[in-house]
């Protein structure tokens, strides 16, 4: 997580102690245009917009605390990333980081593919007309009911995470009388710069199959030995949030070894690499993000450059962003509830949501930014800390941030760049209702998830 420590003054000293904020900012009006979805303004009366709707309309049309997810914006990321790698190369969105099925229509208008992770990802695929080829199938402990339908209904490829899910899926492939087409994902022993929790690419963890120790090349060996499985390539996905492009390079380095190794011992160039996901997006005005056509140049000449040394035709490649296209697209709106000034420390903003809404700041630590969005004000800048409305005081939204000094209950305030792994995240936590996600774009707006309701929870509850 990127962290940023500047000191705001004597009067903040305790909060100095275990905060983590910049200097308020100079225009607490202003919208930084890389924490917002591209289509969020302010308008001449001070309200912000987004897809040229005011947010004070959305919130009396559709309540808070809501999510509001600009798809022009998604469209046109997906576009940016399929157009930065091209056609010798395949984008496959990650569909933990938020899926429904108004997604995966965009997906497929905008030619990406889908990597999804279980059962019900893949039924909200498939339910909405994705192409069983084009989606990749993965996870550390796939049920055998989830292995069969993948299988059965013909997705694109499965990665492979461990030797006996190498020997269970050649089994039931062979059982159902195909050949799975199958990617095997290692590990290739990065220290990915970010949260421990998002790390995946050291040893000690445990997705994928170690490169250390020659494992991979075993999983390798045993998985060209089953009729079952058409081997087509390597896997690997180092960690999430991450912006330094040194460990892509390393782990695209060590996955071409790998082909190379194969290719000396079996004598077959794999045909495929995918270099999973993990692109980091900007949370707060300190985050600097990576353009995708950035990215793909980055390891389409690494890639290259290792397979021309090792004599290697280059392989196709793949990669797997699922925050870096959703992230950015949406807010959470909040209505402001009640507000607590603890002197010589920071002020408590309680919002109508929190950590049933977004886990992340609770979970990894993470940075937010948050703006006052129903209206402006010229007041001081007053040092916050968003909390939610959780039995919990570890229910914080935002740890540390500047609003208006006049900021009232009844405000609406609004968190950026929560498209990705919040609702996907969400809970019931004290039965709260999960928000529902709103598309906007072009002047209109409309439900793709809906809020949970109380009859939702009774339903659940069968007595
Ligand atoms: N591919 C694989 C195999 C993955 O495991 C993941 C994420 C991705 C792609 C997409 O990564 P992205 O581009 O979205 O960073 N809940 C955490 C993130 C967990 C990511 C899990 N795997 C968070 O909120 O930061």
């Amino acid at each position: 997580m990127s962290r940023s420590a500047h000191p705001a003054g004597p009067r903040h000293a305790d909060a100095m102690t275990e905060g983590h904020y910049t200097a308020p900012p100079a225009d607490l009006n202003a919208l930084d245009e890389k924490v917002w979805a591209r289509t969020v303004t302010r308008n001449e009366d001070g309200a912000v917009t987004v897809g040229g709707i005011e947010v004070t309309r959305l919130a009396e049309e559709f309540g808070t605390p809501a999510y509001f997810l600009d798809e022009s914006d998604f469209r046109a990321r997906c576009r940016a990333w399929a157009d930065a790698f091209g056609r010798d190369a395949d984008v496959f969105y990650a569909g933990k980081a938020f899926l429904s099925r108004a997604v995966v229509r965009w997906l497929k208008d905008e030619g990406l593919n889908l990597d999804v992770c279980s059962g019900g990802e893949l039924t909200t695929a498939l339910d909405a007309g994705m192409p069983a080829e084009r989606i990749a199938f993965h996870g550390n402990n796939k049920t055998v009911a989830e292995i069969e339908r993948a299988i059965t209904v013909g997705v694109g490829r499965i990665v492979l995470d461990s030797f006996q899910e190498i020997a269970r899926v050649a089994h039931i492939a062979q059982a159902l009388g195909k050949r799975q087409r199958v990617q095997i994902r290692v590990t290739v022993g990065v220290e990915a710069h970010t949260h421990e929790f998002i790390a995946t690419a050291h040893e000690d963890q445990k997705f994928g199959i170690a490169l250390a120790g020659g494992q991979a090349a075993e999983a390798v060996r045993r998985a060209l030995t089953l009729d079952g499985l058409e081997l087509i390539g390597i896997h690997s996905h180092i960690g999430s949030q991450i912006f330094d492009m040194a460990g892509f390079e390393v782990s695209a380095r060590r996955v071409v070894q790998l082909l190379a190794e194969v290719r000396d011992e079996h004598g077959i160039e794999l045909p495929e690499i995918d270099l999973g996901g993990g692109l980091g997006i900007a949370y707060t005005s300190e985050d600097d993000p990576r353009e995708p056509h950035e990215i793909a140049k980055a390891l389409g000449d690494i890639v290259t450059r290792e397979c021309e040394a090792a004599g290697l035709a280059t392989p196709r490649i793949s990669v797997e962003p699922g925050r870096a296209i959703v992230g950015p697209t949406a807010f959470t709106l909040y209505e402001v509830g009640t507000i607590k000034p603890l002197e010589g420390l920071r002020t408590y903003v309680s919002v109508d949501g929190g950590m049933s809404d977004n886990i992340r700041t609770a979970l990894y630590d993470a940075e937010y930014s948050v703006a006052l969005v129903s209206r402006t004000s010229d007041a001081e800048p007053m040092l916050v800390r968003v909390v939610g409305k959780h039995c919990e005081s570890g229910d914080i939204v935002v740890k540390d941030a500047f609003l208006p000094s006049d900021l009232a209950p009844g405000d609406l305030i609004a968190v950026p760049a929560t498209g990705a792994y919040c609702r996907s995240m969400a809970s019931n936590y004290n039965h709260a209702l999960r928000p529902p996600v709103v598309a906007v774009r072009d002047g209109e707006a409309r439900v793709i998830v809906r809020r949970e309701t109380e009859e939702d929870l009774l339903r659940l509850d069968v007595g």
